[in-house]
């Protein structure tokens, strides 16, 4: 069974209503990404990245998976399909999606502030300020902010080089270590990358590209794709 691998990025979770990062003036729903995304802006002031994260996550709740993730998720009647994502969001897993791998966490749990190993489902949208974990510790949003290791990069990178197909949805590539990932996808692999801006990528071997809306240009794929 061919394995699939797709990076995806904020731009696939747009049409659900999930605001992108630098299609808005480089502000997060207006803060800017060191007050709210940094282990100095938690300690400089917890309450409001708790609260920032807190809206966010009462945002994802609320929200729907769109047709491109559930097109991804219908993708596993045929392929062996591994989803990497640099969302926050449980769209692709809400979708139906089986195997996804968040390299930058998931907000629907928290971590430890004392060990990031520790993490915890969230009940509801809100993480209180005197919820604390079997360490005694605050509990934090288990996001991985600027500055913190991604723990999964390895992983992802050993991913990308089992690839048979790639595809990129929805980033703008903006971001290290995951912007990487496509360095590590085999140079015979076709590499699809569906994005209405496709962003700037140089010598990348069999790309293409397909300057659409996620939810009009993965269907179309995947439709394609099911029937080869
Ligand atoms: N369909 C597909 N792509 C879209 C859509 C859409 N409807 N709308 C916007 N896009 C594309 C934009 O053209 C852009 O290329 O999605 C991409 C969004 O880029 P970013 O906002 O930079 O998001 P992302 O690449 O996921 O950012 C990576 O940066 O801030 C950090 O940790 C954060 O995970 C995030 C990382």
């Amino acid at each position: 069974m061919k394995h699939v691998v797709i990076l995806t990025g904020a731009g696939i979770s747009a049409e659900s209503g999930l605001k992108t990062f630098r299609d808005s003036d480089g502000l997060w729903e207006g803060y800017d990404i060191e007050e709210v995304a940094t282990p100095q802006g938690w300690q400089r002031n917890p309450v409001l990245v708790q609260q920032f994260y807190n809206e966010r996550r009462k945002s994802v709740l609320e929200a729907k998976p769109n047709a491109a993730h559930v097109a991804l998720a219908k993708l596993e009647e045929k392929y062996k399909v591994t989803i990497i994502t640099q969302n926050i969001d449980d769209l692709h897993e809400r979708a139906g999606s089986t195997n996804v791998v968040h390299l930058h966490g998931i907000i629907t749990h928290s971590q430890s502030s004392k060990n990031a190993k520790l993490t915890y489902p969230v009940n509801g949208w809100e993480i209180g300020m005197d919820e604390i974990c079997e360490l005694g510790s605050p509990l934090r949003p288990h996001v991985v902010w600027f500055g913190e290791d991604v723990p999964m990069i390895e992983t992802a990178m050993n991913i990308c080089t089992k690839a048979d197909i790639f595809m990129l949805v929805g980033s703008s590539l903006a971001v290290y270590p995951a912007a990487g990932l496509v360095g590590y996808v085999g140079h015979e692999v076709t590499k699809y990358i569906i994005d209405p801006k496709i962003p700037a990528i140089y010598n990348l071997m069999q790309l293409i590209k397909i300057e659409e809306r996620a939810t009009v240009g993965v269907p179309k794929l995947v439709d394609e794709l099911l029937n080869d």
